[in-house]
């Protein structure tokens, strides 16, 4: 059957609650079907979507083997909630436990959530549980999600859930305070919120240690330790886009183990390949670390159908076999997207997934690499796999930001021209689609097995983004 899709954004435009613009400056853009790299439009457009929908569809859009799974699992199930085992729930968690992380020796028992922000609220209320302590410390710039709990975490500020206007000042969430977290500083080497500057902070100190792990160590301390249950980081961080340094996080692993804290690690979009390994941790640190908990969703699916998970350690698992746990969440353990998952993460075993994202990381590296001697204002890169970091600066050698706000961006006043706008617009008109949610970063990065033609494709449209924002910019 015909779509009207003049009727459909009609009723779009009229009975839907949208994020991110006005009623007047919203612009719908309609999909009429999914396909590999591309969503494709009404008008038969194929857009290469180089942000992968939020960084979610790690195998690529609509893959046979991830369908048929999920088919038949609806022959069989309707609906079970969680107290009932199914094949998909316990074949899912043999897969995480004993296929994917029994080499790091520390993850032991799955608990399945609706979503990424669950997984984290999950995660939270067993550290919480499990050590008897309140604090959570988390970063600058870091995301976790929109729930209470969750929120609490993200310090990434345009992505708290205000309300900005185009000249007013933005509208905070009433009663949306930070209870029971704390702030500690983000590696953001490249605008060190601390003044250092990499990699000679790390001779600032005589104990080698990073200048923000030290802060992060001493601001845990200062909390004291009776009240801290842990701190949670993200292996890169995904919407606040930015790449560590790879021995910051084998330093958060000795810190904690020093202090006695539990480390989550938040893999919602790093994990699954994204950068390379199968988990973000893996792929950021310079050696071997374990973490306590991990929290899964996106890629644990590709996103077929939503899912959220958190991995929890020996222990943690031993101490949830000691008690009953009063606790329940209808749709968390359905079985149809444990069957997507089941079948998303056996197609990514057989195609060996990370690999296929090193590979395309490394070839999309040189191609930056390559941007980058043609326009000064690409300031640094940095990632791998596929999840890339790009600042966009007046001049490389000031690192001076088109939009001074950068990370602490409230979205007031006249956005249009900010450089991750600009570029994302160009960048459009060659049918690609970049973008990110700070103003002079660009965070790229297709599905784990983009291939190199689509690569060349982001490339070319990088190019003519990059020649014509730098011709009305500079
Ligand atoms: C690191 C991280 N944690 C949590 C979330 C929240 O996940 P969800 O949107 O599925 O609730 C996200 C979403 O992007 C994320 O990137």
């Amino acid at each position: 059957m015909a779509i009207d899709w003049k009727q459909i954004e009609e009723w779009d435009r009229k009975y839907n609650v949208h994020a991110f613009s006005t009623a007047d400056e919203y612009a719908p853009v309609c999909i009429e079907r999914t396909q590999g790299n591309y969503l494709v439009t009404p008008e038969g457009t194929k857009l290469l979507d180089f942000y992968n929908q939020l960084f979610c569809v790690n195998v690529g859009q609509n893959v046979p083997e991830v369908q048929e799974g999920i088919r038949e699992a609806l022959e069989r199930y309707g609906f079970l909630w969680d107290i009932y085992t199914t094949d998909y729930k316990a074949e899912v968690s043999k897969i995480l436990i004993e296929d994917l992380l029994a080499a790091d020796g520390w993850a032991a028992k799955v608990r399945y959530a609706l979503g990424g922000g669950d997984a984290v609220e999950t995660a939270i209320l067993l550290a919480r549980l499990y050590t008897g302590k309140p604090l959570v410390a988390t970063r600058e710039h870091g995301y976790h999600g929109v729930s209470a709990g969750a929120a609490q975490l993200t310090r990434m500020v345009p992505s708290r859930s205000y309300a900005s206007y185009p000249e007013e000042r933005p509208r905070m969430v009433a009663g949306s305070m930070f209870q029971n977290t704390f702030l500690c500083p983000a590696p953001f080497c490249y605008r060190c919120s601390l003044g250092h500057d990499y990699p000679a902070c790390k001779c600032a100190r005589t104990d080698g240690k990073l200048p923000c792990v030290a802060q992060t160590e001493e601001i845990i301390t200062s909390h004291n330790l009776a009240n801290v249950a842990a701190i949670i980081t993200e292996p890169a961080c995904g919407a606040g886009t930015i790449v560590p340094p790879k021995e910051y996080l084998p330093q958060i692993e000795d810190m904690k183990n020093r202090l006695g804290i539990l480390w989550i690690v938040d893999e919602v979009l790093m994990g699954f390949g994204r950068l390379g390994e199968w988990f973000g941790y893996q792929a950021m640190a310079d050696r071997p670390v374990k973490p306590d908990m991990i929290t899964c969703a996106k890629g644990i699916s590709s996103s077929a159908l939503p899912l959220g998970a958190v991995v929890v350690s020996r222990e943690i698992a031993d101490f949830m076999d000691s008690i009953r746990w009063n606790h329940v969440s209808t749709f968390a353990g359905h079985p149809l997207p444990l069957a997507a998952a089941k079948a998303n993460l056996r197609y990514m075993q057989k195609i060996g997934l990370p690999a296929l994202a090193k590979e395309a990381g490394e070839y999309f590296r040189r191609c930056l690499g390559q941007l980058a001697d043609r326009y000064h204002t690409i300031g640094m890169f940095a990632g791998e796999g596929m999840f890339f970091q790009l600042e966009i600066v007046k001049d490389r050698s000031t690192r001076e930001p088109f939009v001074g706000e950068d990370r602490f961006t409230t979205f007031t006043g006249d956005t249009s021209r900010w450089p991750v706008h600009l570029i994302s617009a160009y960048a459009a008109e060659k049918n690609v689609l970049v973008g990110g949610f700070v103003p002079n970063t660009l965070r790229m990065g297709g599905a784990c097995n983009t291939t190199r033609d689509e690569l060349d494709a982001v490339v070319d449209a990088l190019d003519y983004a990059f020649g014509r924002m730098e011709a009305e910019l500079c």
